[in-house]
């Protein structure tokens, strides 16, 4: 930050969500990483009454603003709610917030299940403490971040979103535990990177799909009699199954199933053995497909053309669902071919275009240089 200026920019990548979907408001386990792409945002105080927030975008160049000196409103669909509920609960949190101009550029497909509203939380509230010169513990800024998504937006996500774009490490997987609120890192092994290639059929979790699975899972967890799904097993499942529907049944089975395999990954770093790491992505898919049901028609072929195409171990949906995109495990020797080979048949199948890009795990949010 430029004190004399008054200025301050920060950046919040995106993320990927490696393996464990739906765990973290189950209090359980995910294995993710940030993305190189992300939010900017450049904050500067001004001489007015209002608070601007601009978006730079080629799609929609926005700009909202707002008195400096009244509580921020909602407005249902807008983009602007994230940047507004982070400077809701930051005054909660007693800071000032001065009038001031926020701009915002983004390199991150909106709607891919990459979080991009994460991006934009994160970055403001990093650019907007900088500009006051003070600063929060990762995971309490990660905690409001989501208290603005969860209260002001209204949509029931859990941690792991925001999580990951601070806490990320170029190079490694962040192995998050989301009762204690911890993470562990583990290097990515060398030779291999992930594939991000997106449905084409955008993601929105301000749908009521993802708040239903989450009531679904607490009712699961209220039958089984255990504080969160973390601590159900098979065998209690089984036992109570014909306590609860069938369909809440199959939903814990999917929780339970996914903890598990995360251990299984993690046990996978450990033993450098990225064929199993990849065999529990392409399990944790199918337990998505039949057990959770957040899957698409679209989801399913990317999926499938993904795990039948040669230097590719393993392949899922990755994040809320119901839309967005899969991630694979490649070699990277042979990523390359596979991205083209993916987009081609998704193509073919489908007629609908799409890009498989390589990633290998960036660093979490930072602030940048003002000038
Ligand atoms: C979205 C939510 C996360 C998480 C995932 C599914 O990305 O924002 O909190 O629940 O879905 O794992």
């Amino acid at each position: 930050m430029n004190t004399s200026r008054r200025t301050a920019k920060s950046f919040a990548p995106g993320r990927i969500e490696i393996i464990g979907n739906h765990t973290d408001y189950n209090q359980g386990f995910v294995l993710s990483c940030a993305l190189p792409q992300g939010v900017e945002a450049f904050v500067e105080q001004i001489e007015s009454d209002n608070i601007f927030l601009n978006f730079t975008s080629d799609l929609a160049p926005e700009e909202f603003s707002f008195s400096a000196f009244t509580e921020p409103q909602a407005t249902p669909g807008a983009w602007t709610n994230y940047p507004l509920g982070v400077i809701k609960y930051l005054r909660e949190e007693g800071l000032e917030i001065p009038p001031c101009r926020i701009q915002f550029t983004s390199n991150l497909p909106a709607g891919a299940g990459l979080s991009s509203s994460a991006a934009i939380e994160i970055a403001t509230a990093t650019a907007l403490l900088a500009l006051s010169g003070t600063n929060l513990p990762p995971m309490d800024l990660a905690r409001l971040c989501r208290r603005a998504e969860n209260e002001f937006v209204g949509v029931n996500c859990g941690l792991l979103d925001q999580a990951t774009s601070i806490c990320g490490k170029a190079g490694h997987l962040l192995h998050l535990d989301f009762r204690s609120e911890t993470y562990e890192l583990y290097p990515l092994p060398p030779g291999h990177l992930f594939l991000v290639i997106p449905s084409g059929m955008k993601h929105s979790l301000v749908g009521g799909e993802y708040n239903e699975r989450r009531t679904q899972c607490y009712e699961a967890a209220r039958v089984l009699n255990v504080r969160a799904l973390r601590d159900a097993t098979f065998s209690a499942l089984e036992a109570a199954a014909d306590q609860m529907p069938e369909m809440v049944f199959r939903r814990a089975r999917h929780i339970i199933g996914e903890n598990q395999r995360v251990a299984e990954c993690v046990a996978a770093l450990q033993n450098n053995d990225m064929v199993a790491f990849g065999q529990a992505m392409t399990n944790s898919h199918q337990s998505s497909r039949l057990y959770f049901e957040n899957s698409t028609e679209e989801l399913d072929n990317l999926f499938e053309i993904a795990v039948s195409t040669p230097g590719v171990l393993g392949a899922r949906l990755t994040g809320g669902g119901f839309g967005g995109a899969v991630v694979a495990l490649a070699k990277a020797s042979k990523a390359s071919d596979a991205a083209k080979t993916i987009a081609t048949r998704y193509l073919q199948r489908t007629g609908i275009h799409t890009t498989a890009t390589p990633y290998v795990p960036a660093d979490g949010a930072r602030l940048l240089p003002t000038h």
